[in-house]
């Protein structure tokens, strides 16, 4: 079997046009979607993240707003940074770029935000609504990965996912958001014994390791639908996934290419929960 390629980069640009539209129309009625991006320090990945963040909100009519602070930031100031933002009227979303400088205390800043500005999904209040089932924003990359199974029309309900990956950002959320579907999940991580017997199980197969070509044709059950989280560069400094994508594409049933596969759901994603916290504070 050769696997369809899931395309990453159209299912975004057609998700990017609707909510470009929306935010047009939101603006007539007087509301101009604002993100504001936190950046601590000189982490060299995180800018480039934080770059595309805003270029992507400046694309869609968003107002977008880089704050940039140093390395040496006290964690006081940078709580005392967010609240002042949670007390804005004009920003809907706040994202605290990851990781930070060790001397900060990630999930004290996480908390600080305000759930309802929480455009990541990363505060213990919008995990547990995602965990209960409620409408709430969901963290960027697991929904992106439920929107690119929904555009293809692969249903979840009734099938065997496993996830390889335990992550707070990536495989913890997605494999809830994946039992919330009605999938059967099996988690998997690098305590797991005999990782290809379970991953063989899965009909919808989830890397999010952050290991180069980890995911090998042995892995996968023919057939089965393959996501590929990994954002990583192999030795000769070329970008890669987790899965070794040219034997797994000839076994797998559907597959997403890295780059152009998840990567540009998740900014995606960021954009729609800020617009959907812009059109909660009208109502
Ligand atoms: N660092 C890597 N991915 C993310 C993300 O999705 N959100 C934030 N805030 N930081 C990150």
């Amino acid at each position: 079997m050769t696997a369809v390629i899931i395309n990453g980069r159209d299912v975004a640009d057609k998700k990017k046009h609707e909510i470009a539209q929306e935010v047009s129309s939101l603006k007539g009625q007087g509301v101009t979607p604002g993100l504001v991006v936190i950046l601590v320090g000189n982490n060299h990945a995180s800018r480039t993240y934080v770059t595309n963040k805003e270029k992507t909100c400046k694309e869609l009519g968003m107002n977008s707003l880089l704050i940039e602070m140093p390395e040496e930031t006290s964690e006081a100031e940078l709580l005392a940074k967010i609240e002042e933002l949670n007390n804005d009227a004009a920003i809907h979303g706040i994202l605290v770029q990851l990781p930070l400088p060790k001397h900060i205390d990630e999930t004290k800043v996480i908390e600080t935000i305000s759930p309802l500005k929480d455009v990541d999904g990363f505060h213990p209040i919008n995990i547990g609504r995602m965990m209960t089932g409620q409408n709430t924003f969901l963290p960027c990359t697991p929904f992106g990965i439920m929107v690119l199974l929904e555009e293809y029309g692969i249903s979840v309900a009734g099938k065997h996912a496993v996830v390889v990956g335990r992550s707070n950002i990536v495989g913890k959320p997605v494999g809830q958001l994946l039992l919330n579907q009605h999938a059967t999940v099996t988690y998997c991580h690098s305590r797991t014994k005999d990782l290809a017997e379970q991953t063989r199980q899965a009909d919808i197969l989830v890397a999010a390791v952050g290991i180069p070509n980890f995911i090998t044709a042995e892995h996968v059950k023919e057939g089965a639908v393959v996501i590929d989280v990994g954002i990583n560069r192999n030795e000769a400094g070329k970008l890669c996934g987790d899965v070794a994508f040219a034997e797994v594409s000839e076994k797998a049933g559907y597959i997403t290419p890295v780059p152009k596969g998840v990567g540009p759901m998740t900014i995606t994603m960021l954009m729609y929960n800020t617009l959907q916290s812009a059109k909660e504070s009208i109502n």
